[in-house]
Formats: C-alpha cells, sequence, structure tokens
C-alpha cells in the first residue's frame, strides 16, 4: 500500500531526438516541413495549455466535459482494482476525473518523455489519491518499453490517451501505435481514447485560428526554437501562421508561410524561402465515429462504448483487442 505522498519513478533514459538534424533534414526537403513534436519546449507547452482555454478551441473542454459526465459508465467499463497506463500524461489532469469515479484503483502508470513534467504531476497525484500506487515510467511512449508489474487483486490494466493526440498520427501510424498500445498492454488490452470529430470548416477553422492568436504564436515558437538553439538569424516577423481544415483528407493542417523571399542562416547552413512559400508543421486529423471504429477494427481493436457530447463534436473510445 503507497504511504500517500510517495511514488516509484522509472527512468529508461529515453534518446531526445535531435532538433538540430530535424530542423536540416525538414527545410532541405520538399515541399518544406518541420515535425510537429518539436512544439513542446517548455514555451510551446505553455502555449498549448493556455490554447486549451481560449473559447474557439472547443477539443479540451469537450473531452473534459464527456469524462466528467460520463465517469461513471466508464468506470463501470473499467471494473474494480484497475491499472491505469496513461500515454503520454503531461499534467496528469484528465486522469483526475477518472481515479476519482474508478471503483478501488489500484495503480496508476504515467508515461512521459519530458523527466521534469513526469515528475511532477506523479507527485501532484500520489499525494491527492493516496490509496493509489503512482509508478511513473520516463520514456517515448511510442517506442517499445516493458510496462512495471503491479501486484495485488485482479483487475485490467487499462491504456488511457486522451486529448485527440491521436489526431496528430498519420492514420497509417495509428494503426501501427494502436498495433504497438495492444502489445504493451498484453492480451484483452483495453484503452479509453478521446479523438475529435469532423465537423463544420469554420469551427474547424476557427479552432486553430483563436483570437487571441495563441495557436499562431504555438505554430511559430518552432521559429523561436530555431533562432534560440540553432544560432540563426531567421526573420520571425517575415513568416506567418497558417491553419485550414481541408475536408478531402479530413484533417487541419499547419503551416509556416514565409512573407517574403528572403533567407536565413541556421546552424551555419544557409537556407531561402520564396514569398508564400509554406512550411508545413503538423496534420491534425478529424474522424467521424464509424471511421475511428474502422480504423481501430484494423489494429484489432473493437469499441466497446463511445461517449460524445450532445452535438457531437468530440468522442471518447472504450475499446478492447480481443
Ligand atoms: C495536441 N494536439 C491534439 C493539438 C491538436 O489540436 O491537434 C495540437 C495543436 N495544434 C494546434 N493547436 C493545437
Amino acid at each position: 500500500m503507497p504511504d500517500g505522498s510517495s511514488f516509484i519513478f522509472h527512468d529508461l533514459a529515453p534518446g531526445e531526438d535531435s532538433f538540430r538534424d530535424a530542423v536540416l533534414a525538414g527545410l532541405s526537403a520538399r515541399p518544406k516541413s518541420l515535425p510537429c513534436k518539436f512544439f513542446y519546449d517548455e514555451r510551446g507547452s505553455a502555449l498549448f495549455e493556455a490554447i486549451c482555454e481560449v473559447p474557439e478551441y472547443y477539443l479540451t473542454r469537450t473531452e473534459l466535459a464527456i469524462l466528467e459526465t460520463k465517469a461513471g459508465a466508464i468506470a463501470e467499463q473499467i471494473g474494480p482494482n484497475c491499472r491505469l497506463v496513461e500515454l503520454g500524461s503531461g499534467a496528469s489532469r484528465k486522469v483526475r476525473l477518472l481515479l476519482q469515479a474508478l471503483q478501488a484503483p489500484l495503480a496508476y502508470v504515467p508515461v512521459d518523455i519530458s523527466r521534469g513534467f513526469l515528475r511532477e504531476a506523479a507527485a501532484g497525484i500520489a499525494a491527492d489519491f493516496p490509496d493509489v500506487e503512482v509508478i511513473a515510467v520516463c520514456t517515448d511512449y511510442t517506442r517499445p518499453f516493458a510496462l512495471p508489474k503491479i501486484s495485488g487483486p485482479a483487475g485490467k490494466t487499462v491504456g488511457f490517451f486522451p486529448g485527440s493526440t491521436i489526431g496528430n498520427f498519420e492514420p497509417e501510424a495509428v494503426i501501427a501505435f494502436l498495433t504497438h498500445v495492444g502489445k504493451l498492454l498484453g492480451p484483452g488490452a483495453e484503452m479509453l481514447i478521446g479523438a475529435d470529430v469532423k465537423k463544420n470548416k469554420a469551427i474547424l477553422d476557427a479552432a486553430y485560428n483563436d483570437a487571441q492568436g495563441l495557436n499562431a504564436a504555438f505554430n511559430l515558437n518552432l521559429l523561436h526554437r530555431i533562432r534560440g538553439e540553432l544560432d540563426s538569424d531567421i526573420a520571425i516577423g517575415d513568416f506567418a501562421h497558417v491553419a485550414f481544415y481541408n475536408p478531402d483528407e479530413g484533417r487541419v493542417e499547419l503551416y509556416i508561410k514565409s512573407l517574403s523571399d528572403q533567407s536565413a542562416v541556421i546552424a551555419g547552413r544557409r537556407f531561402s524561402f520564396s514569398a508564400d512559400e509554406m512550411i508545413h508543421t503538423e496534420n491534425s486529423y478529424k474522424y467521424a465515429v464509424a471511421e475511428f471504429h474502422a480504423l481501430a477494427a484494423r489494429a484489432g481493436f473493437r469499441a466497446l462504448d463511445t461517449w460524445t457530447d450532445a452535438e457531437g463534436k468530440f468522442a471518447v473510445y472504450y475499446l478492447r483487442r480481443d
């Protein structure tokens, strides 16, 4: 039984991918691109937290409302004595709703690559849920790793992947990811996943172009990182944030657009950008419920339950791999 404020920390010493190598490769490619995972340095993570609060970005508050209102039904699906494994746990905010609703949850296993955030979040959960064993695992959850063994009465081990982060994977990568998590969790794997739903273009365009300009700052933060970390003279003010829903692809696409013919030195190399040239930075896929069910089925998962808000803006899926 945990003592109420302590937690176990498994540091699997994840190697961080090089920002420099990714930038040099992405800006040498045609069309140019930068990987969205590099959004999340300290400033980028804080900007994302702020985006979650703007009125146009409905995703976070809608998912929280579903988790709150459907907590009883979710807890019933999961049953007593569960071990809850959160992949990319960040601040471990949403899981609190589950831990409050679950019947005698045995353990919470937050998995995250960001060591500092993980320690802080794990300590917070351990302090607030003294009967739950907290075992933090610092690793890249998209790569193979072993889950800690947790003894105690029989109960399910359930994966938790909220926030529509799954929408930032390409559909084929979703199948690979679900297959990987299925293996990690073992036979009869069950997962609770939050994913954004396809909808009216105007709502989606607004969500990624908020009036306060936080999505823009979040996207352009990649240029701040380039300037600050890669010894660059890139003229941040000569670039603009572009985001729009592409209904043919079923995704919001983010770009950084060059506003003039210009060049910049980055890590000792000169790169040219023509006026209106777009650097692709992110895709955020949106799935109709039936589409998501079909995608999960390709990884061997069946939806036992699907919860949405009254307007069907966002969906939370309970999946099982038989
Ligand atoms: C983290 N992820 C689910 C966000 C999204 O909506 O795709 C990232 C984001 N990109 C722009 N704004 C927020």
